[in-house]
């Protein structure tokens, strides 16, 4: 059931012990839409192992079954895709019900903008606030055509286009979704659509389209930008793929092992794709005790296992340099950073404000209530950490989630490391990244 249609769950989240033994993460998020999506548009039966059953990605599965793919779970967990072909998508016959998931939307419309169908996006309060602009801008540009709620905004009808039009795209805003729209648009266009990326964003689905046998180049400018370029019109020839864990969900684990006293975990098959690992290099100058084992290679990715010991973290000024690499972790860095000994300076992080949630007022709103010391900035969070002793909120009322899974995560481990616990007021969405949370928490000992 989705987060909208059941009750709210709320759930009180207190210390008990150190985190212990070893644990295995779900398949990575972004690696799993993508995957479904390439799937669906090649021709033959892509397998996918390890792919992520969270509500997002099930509802991308939906839609490109919708569209006209077949998309079935084994009875061994695989997932078996079996493709339509670039240019074969169907127009649906019903809305597309996007969920909480600004992913699967953002990523499905740059597939629709270069198809001749007409498809209805719909999603629920939380994604229906986030903007579309950023990718109806460029899919604009390619011929497609839109109609939107005021300001860009869910639900929104797309009619792509009859005789799209490749582009050169300059993001303004530093996004691997926007980046991913135009080049699943490029898929279907004939001719090379090029982005150019000032700031490198997670890679996944140019390594993803190069495995599916798309010709894609990546140069360097001048300017020390990434210019992207695709040729349109592939035939893309189908894959088995093994997703990696995922680092974003790997993220509240490391920060729990740390932070609680006494803890020494072994977290497997971490996805470690250098444009998604920073958290991990951020925790380690903060003194943090994270070894890689067993480095190796699954999918494409770099892939290891992290040994996580609890340590006396101290605060940093973190480079603004690394936000898009741990763009979804700042809610859970800014919970180790509540731990640390000293102040902990963020900036560079406008984004956050348009994910799920605005996720810098909320933790600013819901540590707060947990006792830590934080000050909000325009682009960033400023911490005075604890040096170590137990977050002492009041223990009265509970923290606002507003519909965000890494809100009620982050703010599920503050609660392991205080005085009278954290209640999060629902953990619904949850369910959205990272089904079995709550039970692989316990599994560790630490709740
Ligand atoms: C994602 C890109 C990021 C990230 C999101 C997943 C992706 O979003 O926050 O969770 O899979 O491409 P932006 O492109 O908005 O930064």
């Amino acid at each position: 059931m989705s987060a909208s249609s059941a009750p709210a769950q709320p759930r009180r989240f207190v210390a008990k012990g150190a985190l212990t033994g070893r644990i295995r993460v779900p398949g990575d998020k972004s690696i799993s839409h993508r995957s479904i999506m390439l799937g669906a548009l090649a021709v033959g039966e892509t397998r996918v192992t390890g792919l992520l059953e969270g509500e997002d990605v099930l509802a991308t599965a939906a839609a490109m079954r919708a569209m006209g793919a077949t998309i079935e779970r084994q009875a061994d967990g695989d997932w078996l895709v079996a493709g339509v072909g670039v240019g074969g998508l169907l127009q649906p016959a019903g809305a597309l019900d996007m969920g909480n998931s600004g992913t699967s939307t953002r990523l499905l419309l740059g597939l629709v903008a270069s198809h001749a169908i007409t498809a209805a996006f719909i999603g629920d309060a939380s994604l229906s606030k986030r903007p579309m602009g950023r990718v109806i801008t460029p899919l604009g540009q390619m011929g497609a055509t839109f109609t939107t709620y005021p300001g860009g905004r869910l639900p929104l009808i797309i009619t792509g286009a009859e005789t799209p039009v490749p582009i050169t795209y300059r993001l303004p805003v530093a996004s691997a979704q926007v980046k991913s729209a135009v080049l699943l648009a490029g898929l279907n266009t004939p001719g090379a659509t090029t982005v150019i990326e000032p700031v490198p964003t997670r890679d996944h689905s140019e390594r993803m389209l190069r495995g599916f046998g798309a010709d894609l180049s990546v140069e360097t400018d001048a300017e020390g930008a990434r210019v992207i370029s695709l040729s349109g019109q592939p035939e893309l020839r189908p894959q088995a793929i093994t997703v990696p864990g995922d680092p974003s969900s790997a993220a509240f684990f490391v920060v729990a092992a740390l932070i609680v006293p006494g803890s020494d975990l072994l977290i497997e098959n971490v996805g470690l794709n250098p444009t998604r690992a920073a958290l991990f290099d951020v925790l380690r100058l903060m003194g943090g005790q994270i070894t890689e084992v067993n480095q190796r290679e699954v999918g494409g990715e770099p892939v290891a296992d992290l040994h996580v010991r609890a340590s006396a973290l101290h605060g940093i000024t973190v480079d603004p340099a690394v936000v898009p690499a741990m763009v979804d972790e700042f809610p859970v860095l800014f919970v180790a950073a509540a731990l640390a000994e000293g102040r902990t300076v963020t900036s560079g992080l406008e984004e956050l404000r348009v994910k799920e949630s605005d996720r810098i007022t909320a933790m600013r709103v819901a540590l707060t209530l947990a006792g830590a010391r934080v000050e909000e900035t325009a682009d960033g969070m400023i911490i005075d950490g604890s040096g170590g002793r137990l977050l002492a909120g009041t223990g009265n009322g509970a923290v606002a989630t507003h519909l965000d899974h890494r809100i009620a995560m982050a703010m599920a481990v503050a609660g392991l490391a205080s005085e009278t616990g954290v209640t999060v007021d629902d953990t619904r969405p949850i369910a959205t990244s990272f089904p079995l949370f709550e039970r692989l928490l316990a599994d560790t000992g630490a709740a």
